[in-house]
C-alpha cells in the first residue's frame, strides 16, 4: 500500500509488535537516506538494526547467514518482525531470511527504490542468487505489509529511477493501451513526484491483480515475465564480462522487452509502430546494450537455465499479441532469438 504518512504506519507496527520485537534491515545507502525517517517514528535499539553493504553481489547465502546471525544473537523469536528497508536486494534477501528463520517470522517491506516499490517488494517472491545465477534459491512468502512512501525515491540516482521505470512500462504493456499512454506521457527529464505516486499506484494495482489470480505462477503470473527471458540472460551475462560492470535489472528488462517485442511482431503480429515507440524510448533514456554475435551462444545457454523453461530443447517466452494482450508459454526457436538479438544489438 502507498502512504502519505509513514509515521502512522510505523507507529501501528510498534503497537502491534513492541519495540523489542522489531528488527530492521538496511544497506549502506538506505541507512543514510531512509532510516532517519523511520527512527523518528520508532526508536529502535542499535543492536536491532543491521546495515549491509549495497549491491547485487551481496545477495547471496553468506549475507543471508549474517542476517540469521543478527536475528539469532539479537534474541529474535517467532513473534519478531523483520522490517526490510531498501531496494530489491534487501527486500528479496530479507524476505528470504525472515521466511526461513525459525521456520518463518513475519516481515514488512518498505521499498526505497522505484523498482522494489513496483515489483520486488510486492508479490511474495523472495530469494538469493546462487552459483552466479540469479534468484536460484528462495520461496514464495508474502510480507505482512508493503509500505510505499514515494518521497524516498527523490534521493535515487537517475539510473536507479530508470531501472524501476522499465518495470512500470512492462506492467503498462501487459495491462492496456491506456496504461501505456500514461507511461509514455510522463516526462523522465523532469520528474513530477506527485504524478509518479499515482502511476506507482496504478502499476501496483496491475501487479496485485495478477498475483492474486495466480500467486504461484502457474499461468497468468507468467505474463509478468515479459522481457525477462532475454533480460535475465543479459543481466547474468554482464556479470561474466571482463569489466564486471553489472547491468541494472531494469535496464536488462528494458533491452529484453525490446528484443521480445521484436519476436512478438514477427510471431504474433504485435504492432510495429509500438515497437518503434518503445525502441526510441529505450535509446533516448537507456542507451543501447553492447554485445556481438560472439556472445549469442552464452546468452542462449543462460536463457535455457532460466527457471521458467520447462524443457531443455526449447525456450519458452511470454510474448505480446498486442498491448494488453499477453501470451504465455510461447515456444521460440534459437534462430528467432538470434534475429531478435541482431535487431537489438544493431540499432
Ligand atoms: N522479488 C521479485 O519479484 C523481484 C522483482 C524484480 C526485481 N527483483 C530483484 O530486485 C533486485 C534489484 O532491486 P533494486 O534495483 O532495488 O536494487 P538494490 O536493492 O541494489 O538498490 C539499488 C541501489 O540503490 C540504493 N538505494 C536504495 N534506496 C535508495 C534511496 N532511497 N536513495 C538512494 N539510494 C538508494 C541501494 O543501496 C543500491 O545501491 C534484484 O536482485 C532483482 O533480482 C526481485
Ligand atoms: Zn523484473
Amino acid at each position: 500500500m502507498q502512504t502519505n504518512d509513514i509515521d502512522i504506519e510505523l507507529r501501528y507496527l510498534l503497537c502491534k509488535y513492541g519495540k523489542e520485537q522489531i528488527y530492521v534491515l538496511t544497506d549502506e545507502n538506505t541507512k543514510n537516506h531512509c532510516l532517519p525517517l523511520l527512527l523518528n517514528s520508532i526508536q529502535i535499539d542499535d543492536k536491532h538494526i543491521m546495515v549491509l553493504p549495497s549491491g547485487e553481489e551481496h545477495k547471496n547465502l553468506q549475507t543471508t547467514c549474517l542476517i540469521w546471525d543478527f536475528l539469532q544473537t539479537g534474541g529474535a523469536t517467532r513473534k519478531s518482525l523483520l522490517v526490510c528497508l531498501g531496494g530489491g536486494v534487501i527486500t528479496d534477501m530479507g524476505g528470504f531470511a525472515a521466511s526461513t528463520f525459525k521456520r518463518g517470522i513475519n516481515y514488512v517491506n518498505i521499498p526505497t527504490t522505484l523498482l522494489s516499490a513496483v515489483d520486488a517488494a510486492t508479490g511474495g517472491k523472495t530469494g538469493i542468487d546462487y552459483n552466479g545465477l540469479k534468484n536460484q534459491i528462495g520461496l514464495f512468502s508474502m510480507p505482512v505489509k508493503t509500505i510505499i512512501y514515494t518521497p524516498f525515491f527523490q534521493t535515487l540516482p537517475h539510473e536507479q529511477f530508470l531501472s524501476g521505470w522499465a518495470e512500470m512500462l512492462k506492467h503498462a504493456l501487459i495491462a492496456s493501451p491506456l496504461e501505456l499512454i500514461n507511461i509514455l506521457a510522463f516526462n523522465l527529464d523532469e520528474i513530477d513526484y506527485s504524478r509518479l505516486a499515482e502511476l506507482v499506484n496504478r502499476s501496483n494495482t496491475i501487479k496485485e491483480y495478477i498475483v492474486e489470480q495466480d500467486p504461484e505462477e502457474k499461468g497468468l503470473r507468467k505474463t509478468l515475465n515479459f522481457g525477462h527471458t532475454i533480460g535475465h540472460a543479459l543481466e547474468e551475462y554482464s556479470l561474466y564480462k571482463p569489466d564486471k560492470q553489472p547491468m541494472l535489472h531494469g535496464y536488462a528488462v528494458m533491452y529484453g522487452m525490446v528484443a521480445e517485442l521484436y519476436i512478438s511482431v514477427e510471431k504474433l503480429g504485435f504492432p510495429q509502430k509500438t515497437l518503434t515507440d518503445i525502441t526510441h524510448l529505450m535509446i533516448e533514456n537507456y542507451g543501447k546494450p553492447i554485445c556481438s554475435c560472439k556472445d549469442y551462444d552464452k546468452l542462449i545457454e543462460l536463457m535455457r537455465h532460466d527457471k521458467k523453461n520447462t524443457s531443455a530443447d526449447c525456450i519458452s517466452f511470454t510474448l505480446l499479441k498486442n498491448v494488453g494482450n499477453a501470451r504465455i508459454d510461447q515456444i521460440v526457436k534459437e534462430q528467432e532469438i538470434k534475429e531478435a538479438l541482431d535487431f537489438l544489438f544493431n540499432l
